[in-house]
Parts: C-alpha cells; structure tokens; sequence
C-alpha cells in the first residue's frame, strides 16, 4: 500500500469518554456501521432472521452468537474485496429466547439451536465507495461459511488417534464435530485462520459422578465438573456431552484450530501440537531460520504463557506446493511454557528499586525435537494435559493471560494480562506486582537477538491500566494526566504504523464505564499516550480488533450487548444495533473524510 504511516507516529484523534447512549461512540471525524450481526443470512437459500421463530437449520445458515475474534483476508490486491472471518465464542440463552427459564426448561431444539450458533463464520465483504467502510457482498457468496457443532473437524499433530481421544462415534480419535467456545485467534502468513477453543468446560455434564482419581485430577485442573449435574443442559439433546458415558469427549476440545477461509471445502484442523488449555488465541512470527513460532496464552488466573515453534521452515511463495507445506507447519513442532524473572531481587514490594518491572526469562520446553522432556510423562499426555504437564516444570503463574501477540512492526511480543482478583500480596512477583489485580496489565516481551525462536527474553510492564489517578497506574512512562482511563486488556492488535490497539473485556464491572477499543504508541515521543478510541453499548464487551494493512477500517466486535441488563427501570436491556432485541455484532469503524490521511488513530 503506498503511503503508510510512518512508525512512532502519535495519536491525533479526540478520545472518547464513558458510554451512555447504549450506541457506539466513536471520535469525531469517524463513522461506523454493523457489518454482520447475529442471525444474518450467510450462506445461500438462508433464511431472514426471525427472533420469534428460531431454528437449528435457519441457525446453522445465519451468522451465530456472541461475535469475538475477528480477522480480514484480502481477496484482491487493493483490499477492496476480502473474506472476514469471526469466532462465535458462546451464548446467552436469556436474550436469544423470550421467556428463557433456565436449560433444565428449555426444548431439545433450543439446545441445538443454542449449540448451532457456537463456531465461526467466513463472510465475503466489499468497501463502500472509497471509504474503509465493509459490507457484506451481496448474493456472490462462493467462500461464505458457517461452522457450526455439526461441521467436522481432523486432529492432527502427535496426540491425533490417541486412545484418550477415542470415542463410541470416533474409533480412530481422529474426527471430532464442532469447535467451542472459540474466543480469540490469528492468521498466518500462508493466509490461513488459527481460532482458540477456551472456556470449553461449560459445556459437559455428567448423569453420574466421575471416581476414577486419575480422570477426577484430569478435569478438575482444567474446570471441568466430576460430580453430577449440569451447567447447560446439552447432554440432554446430545449425549456425547454426558462424561459418566464418554469421558474422553471433553479431551476433543481446548485445542488450537486451523482454518483455510480460501477452500470453502477444507476440513478444520484441531492441532494437538500447540497443546491443550483454555486457549485464548494464538499469533504467529516467523524466526530469523524461517520456522513458525506461535505465541498463545491460557487465560485462567495463575496460568501460563507458551509458545510453538515448527520443526519445519515457513515458504514464503504461493504455488500449491508452497502452500500445501505451509498448511502443514503447525503439525510437528516443539512446545515451550515462560518463566518471567524480575531484575529487582527485593520482590514483592510496592515498587521495584530501579523504577521498572521488568527482567529476563526463559522458555522452558515441553516437548522438543518429538520428545517429552517432562520426566515420565509421555508426548500424548504433555500435549492431552498440557496444564498439568507444565505444573511439573515451574513456568511464572500469570494474571490471566490473555492475547499474546508479536507486533509485525517491531518484533516485541505484546501480552495482555485481563486481571485477577486472587492474587495476595505474598504471590506478588515482578511480572505480576499488584495483589488483587483488578485491572490487569500489558508485558512487551523482547526475545533475544530479536530471533522468534530464542529461548531467552527480556520484559518490561508497558501498562498498569486503571484509572490515570491511581498512582499504581503506569503508561509506559507518559504524562498520565493525558491518557484514558483503561481496565481489563484483553485482545490487542496493530496498525500499519506499529501502534498497540487494545480491547477490554470486564471495565463495567472494574470500573464502572463502558468497555472499549484504545490505542496506545509504542515507540516515538508518544510511547504510552493511550487514548480510547470506542466504546461499546450497554452490557456490551469489546473484542475482535482488527485494523485492516492498509490502515483504512477498524474493526470491532460487540460481544453479549444487553448481557446484565435489562432487570430493572435504570438498567433498560440493550436495544443494540436495530432497536429490538439485541443483537452481537460486528461493526466497523472508519474515517469520514481522509483530510489529514486517512489512517484509523491519526
Ligand atoms: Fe474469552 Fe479470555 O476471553
Ligand atoms: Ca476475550
Ligand atoms: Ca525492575
Ligand atoms: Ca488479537
């Protein structure tokens, strides 16, 4: 693209404030509009979306629920026409039906259509005249998809046809249906989606209780139940979701999973390789020897930071071979868990005696050169329970990693840490320095010699969000009486120009206003002016950011409006976007005029 933004360069729009107008509100000089929101049409011959009178099969052809992670390929050289892709993470029963009184009440067939409108969707989209605005591209729909619990799905990598991922419908552990709780992602190089199973526990019950100790441990470490009971109700209409009669369906879910939105056709990839957690998202760099590195978090409070890298080595070209190879670099690979160490040994305290928390650290491996290097355990158990394997090797327990993301820019690994409350102050350690963390922090992780693939870092805390006033905050050392009030990181993403966009999940709750995207410098003389450049309506959080190369169009998802609300007179429900029953959507914002350039955050 001609006339990029230069790196360092600073903030040039009016923040926004708090949000009141159960709208979005974005700055002055920008525009916004819903580019698909739950229950569109997507694929062809699908049906209008009609709230009174749902159905598994309208679902399955209409974009899903509670939009998340979002990614723009293009589809021609000028980014005029391009595929997005979105997560459809989870559900909230409560505003998809009227008059919802809980799973133990609900029909078999809204137990399908709630699970029908988990997965992700492919939508071919066009800009609007000369603008950054996207729409959907009407009836030309030959890359348009929705995947869903009934789309079928490989594993691959090592663990792939183990027995613990055998089933009574799948004998070769091989084949799984349907992808969960998918929230965060990347795409790669060679053009592909990488989308992340996280909260997948929700979705298992159990008609008697599990007493093997073993299989107990198993669940347990990763939250799933081991007593009888339910939490949603789906082993009613589908019984694999029952663990007193298929305990290894859960080990089938909380996986990294590849999709090529090109091949319309393609089978989705579960890739056993990149291990198994609650899996955020996961981003790939390429080292300096070209093998793919993928960064990813687990995000539950006390948990960890990992990274892959491919045994093979990324090709840069776009003949089917090259591509071919490509799409098959995450399959075999070595598995590392970080070990941050502060450089100010007086730890815990307030403060850090040289003013920084910051440090080095190490990745410690897991599985290397297709060997467990975690005594007695074997590589299908590493890569099966990968947070208990880690357990044994003493990896840095984190305040809920969430995206972990190397800026294409300038190489530093960003690593949003959302909160956690249960920290005391003896858990306290330099990467991790407030107890009862409420409104999280972001880590810029430096890998030595600049090489993706190196097996020590460097650290730094860029931001300790909060309210500016709190003299706990940190914007990585700009005047605070200038920045905006942040809580919560939890996706970021990046500009042409290198700048860290971020998105919050969980500020209503933290800090009484509206969660949002900001943007933040990270190098020039604007390094830590952070600004907020959205909010989201009511009971709404942000994610998805993805600001297209070009620089043209953010794009945001608004995840669970309405979520909380509605219980009484002064919290009316959400009415987001068209006025009626909420609706998630995905909604992009651009610049009305390009005076001034036309780059999103100048
Ligand atoms: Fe679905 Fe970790 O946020
Ligand atoms: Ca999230
Ligand atoms: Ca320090
Ligand atoms: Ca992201």
């Amino acid at each position: 693209f001609p006339d990029l933004p230069e790196r360092g360069r600073p903030v040039g729009f009016q923040a926004v404030g708090d949000n009141t107008v159960d709208s979005i509100v974005v700055p002055n000089g920008y525009d916004w509009s819903v580019t698909a929101a739950w229950g569109d049409p997507i694929l062809d011959g699908a049906p209008e979306f009609d709230f009174e009178n749902q159905s598994v099969e309208a679902q399955q052809q209409q974009f899903g629920y509670n939009c998340d992670f979002v990614a723009i390929l293009p589809l021609d050289r000028h980014f005029e026409r391009a595929l997005m892709w979105v997560n459809h993470e989870y559900t909230n029963e409560e505003l998809m039906f009227r008059g919802w009184a809980g799973p133990e009440n609900a029909t078999d067939e809204q137990l399908l259509i709630v699970q029908a409108a988990h997965g992700g969707s492919v939508v071919e989209i066009e800009r609007v005249d000369d603008t950054g605005e996207w729409r959907p591209v009407p009836r030309r729909r030959r890359y348009n998809r929705r995947i869903h619990t009934g789309t079928e799905f490989r594993l691959v990598g090592p663990a792939a046809g183990s027995d613990l991922l055998k089933t009574s419908a799948d004998r070769t552990g091989t084949k799984v249906k349907g992808m969960l709780n998918n929230c965060a992602g990347g795409t790669t190089p060679w053009g592909t989606i990488l989308t992340a199973e996280e909260n997948f526990n929700q979705y298992f019950g159990a008609t008697a209780a599990i007493t093997d100790p073993e299989t107990v441990q198993r669940l347990s470490r990763y939250g799933i139940r081991t007593e009888a009971g339910t939490d949603r109700g789906w082993e009613r209409a589908d019984s694999r979701f029952d663990l007193a009669t298929e305990p290894n369906e859960a080990n089938r879910f909380g996986w990294i999973i590849e999709v090529d939105p090109y091949d319309p056709d393609s089978t989705p990839r579960k890739l056993t390789t990149l291990g198994r957690l609650k899996h955020e998202g996961a981003s790939i760099a390429i080292a300096e020897d070209g093998r793919a590195v993928a960064y990813m978090g687990d995000d539950e409070r006390f948990d960890y930071v990992y990274k892959f890298v491919s045994k093979n080595t990324y090709r840069p070209g776009d003949s089917k071979r090259d591509r071919d190879h490509n799409l098959r670099l995450l399959e075999e690979g070595d598995l590392y868990v970080a070990k941050f160490a502060g450089n100010s040994p007086e730890f815990p305290a307030d403060a850090p005696a040289d003013g920084l928390f910051d440090g080095t650290g190490e990745w410690i491996p897991l599985i290397e050169d297709g060997e467990s290097k975690v005594e007695g355990w074997s590589v299908e158990d590493v890569l099966i329970f990968t947070r208990l394997a880690a357990d044994q090797v003493g990896p840095t327990k984190m305040d809920r990693p969430e995206d972990v993301e190397p800026n294409p820019v300038t190489g530093t690994v960003y690593i949003a840490l959302t909160n956690n409350s249960a920290r005391t102050p003896e858990q306290r350690d330099e990467a991790n320095p407030r107890a009862a963390n409420k409104f999280g922090h972001v880590i810029g992780l430096d890998e030595d010699r600049g090489d993706a693939a190196a097996l020590s870092f460097t650290w730094k805390i860029v931001l300790i969000a909060g309210d500016p006033e709190d003299p706990e905050t940190y914007f990585d050392g700009f005047d605070k009486s200038q920045v905006s009030q942040v809580s919560c990181p939890d996706n970021v993403a990046f500009d042409p120009a290198g700048r860290l966009w971020i998105s919050t999940d969980g500020m209503p709750g933290a800090s009484g206003v509206a969660d949002g995207l900001f943007v933040m410098p990270v190098e020039g003389d604007d390094t830590g002016h952070l600004r907020r450049f959205a909010s989201v309506p009511r009971g709404a959080e942000c994610s998805g950011p993805f600001i297209t190369p070009d620089g043209r169009s953010a794009t945001i998802a608004v995840q669970h409006p309405g979520e909380g609300s509605g219980a009484s007179p002064d919290n009316p429900l959400s009415t987001f976007p068209y006025g009626d029953q909420p609706r998630p959507s995905v909604v992009t914002v651009w610049r009305k005029s390009p005076t001034g350039g036309p780059f999103i955050g100048d």
